[in-house]
C-alpha cells in the first residue's frame, strides 16, 4: 500500500507570490457576507500553510476564519497565523479530511484554493457544503486546470515509463477537476447564482530548474514521498524530469514562462 505523500510547506512556500495570485483574484470576486452578531463565520478547505487563509481574516477583520486541512505538515506550520485578529475576529486551524466533511454549522463563507483537485468526487459534496450556507453566502473555490500542461503530462509519462513503472505508475494522475461550465450547471441546479470563469497565468519563474523547483512543492509531492529514503533514486528521477522540463519550457533572456491554467468559482445563495 502507498503512503499518502507528505507535504513541505517551505518548498511549497518558495513560490508563494505567483501561488497567491489566483486567490487574490478569487477574493477579489467575493461579496460581503451580510452582518450578523460576532462578524461572519468562514471556513477555508484545504489550507495549507495557512497564508491565504490569513488573507480571509484581513479582508474580513470581524471575522471567525477556520483553516481545514488534512496534513499535519501544513497545519504545524499554519499554527504561527493563529489567533485572535486585530479587527476583532479570529483565526484557527483544524485537522479534517474533505473527502467526507460537512458542516457542522451555518457559515457565510466556504472558500477554497488549490485543493479540491485532489478530493475525488468534491462536487458530491456540493448540496451538503452549500445547504450550510446562510442566505447571501458564498461558496467560492478556485482549482488547477493544466492536467494536460507539459509539467503533468511529463510526470505522467515519466512515471509510466519501463524504469519507474514499477514504482511509480499510476502515481501521477489528472486531477479532480470539472470545467467551469460543469461546476456553473451543478450549483446553478442547487438554486445558487454562479460566477464561473477561467484564467491562463503566464508565471515568469528564475533561477535553475524553475519548473522542476515549483512542482516539487505539488504535483512532485507523491513521487517523492515514494521515493524517500532512497536518495539515488530521487537523484536519478529528478535529472530525468528536469530533462524533459527544460525541453517544455525553454528559459529566456528573463526567465522561463510557466503557463498555468485556474478554474474559478464563485456561487452566491439567494439572500
Ligand atoms: C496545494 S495546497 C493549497 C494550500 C492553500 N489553500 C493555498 O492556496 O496555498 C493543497 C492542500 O490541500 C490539502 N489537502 C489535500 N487533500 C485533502 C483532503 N482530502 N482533506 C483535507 N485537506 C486536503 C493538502 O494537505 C494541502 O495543504
Amino acid at each position: 500500500m502507498r503512503t499518502a505523500a507528505t507535504w513541505d510547506p517551505r518548498q511549497y512556500l518558495r513560490h508563494s507570490g505567483h501561488r497567491a495570485r489566483p486567490f487574490h483574484d478569487l477574493l477579489a470576486r467575493i461579496p460581503d457576507p451580510a452582518p450578523r452578531p460576532g462578524g461572519p463565520r468562514v471556513v477555508d478547505l484545504g489550507c495549507g500553510s495557512g497564508n491565504v487563509t490569513a488573507l480571509l481574516a484581513a479582508r474580513w477583520p470581524t471575522a471567525h476564519v477556520t483553516g481545514l486541512d488534512s496534513s499535519p505538515e501544513m497545519l504545524a506550520e499554519a499554527a504561527a497565523h493563529a489567533g485572535p485578529t486585530p479587527g476583532g475576529g479570529r483565526l484557527d486551524f483544524a485537522r479534517a479530511d474533505l473527502t467526507d466533511w460537512t458542516p457542522a454549522e451555518p457559515l457565510d463563507l466556504i472558500v477554497s484554493s488549490a485543493t479540491l483537485q485532489r478530493v475525488p468526487g468534491h462536487a458530491g459534496s456540493f448540496p451538503a457544503w452549500t445547504a450550510a450556507l446562510t442566505p447571501g453566502g458564498t461558496l467560492a473555490f478556485t482549482v488547477p486546470g493544466n492536467f494536460r500542461a507539459p509539467s503533468h503530462t511529463l510526470l505522467r509519462e515519466l512515471c509510466g515509463s519501463a524504469r519507474w513503472r514499477d514504482r511509480l505508475g499510476g502515481l501521477h494522475g489528472t486531477g479532480h477537476v470539472l470545467e467551469p461550465a460543469d461546476y456553473l450547471g451543478r450549483l446553478t441546479a442547487l438554486g445558487l447564482t454562479v460566477d464561473a470563469w477561467e484564467t491562463t497565468y503566464s508565471h515568469l519563474l528564475t533561477g535553475p530548474d524553475p519548473v522542476l523547483d515549483w512542482t516539487k512543492g505539488t504535483a512532485l509531492r507523491p513521487v517523492l514521498t515514494a521515493l524517500s529514503g532512497d536518495p539515488g533514486a530521487t537523484e536519478e528521477f529528478l535529472a530525468s524530469y528536469a530533462e524533459l522540463l527544460r525541453g517544455a519550457y525553454a528559459a529566456g533572456p528573463h526567465g522561463t514562462v510557466f503557463p498555468f491554467r485556474r478554474v474559478f468559482v464563485v456561487a452566491r445563495r439567494p439572500a
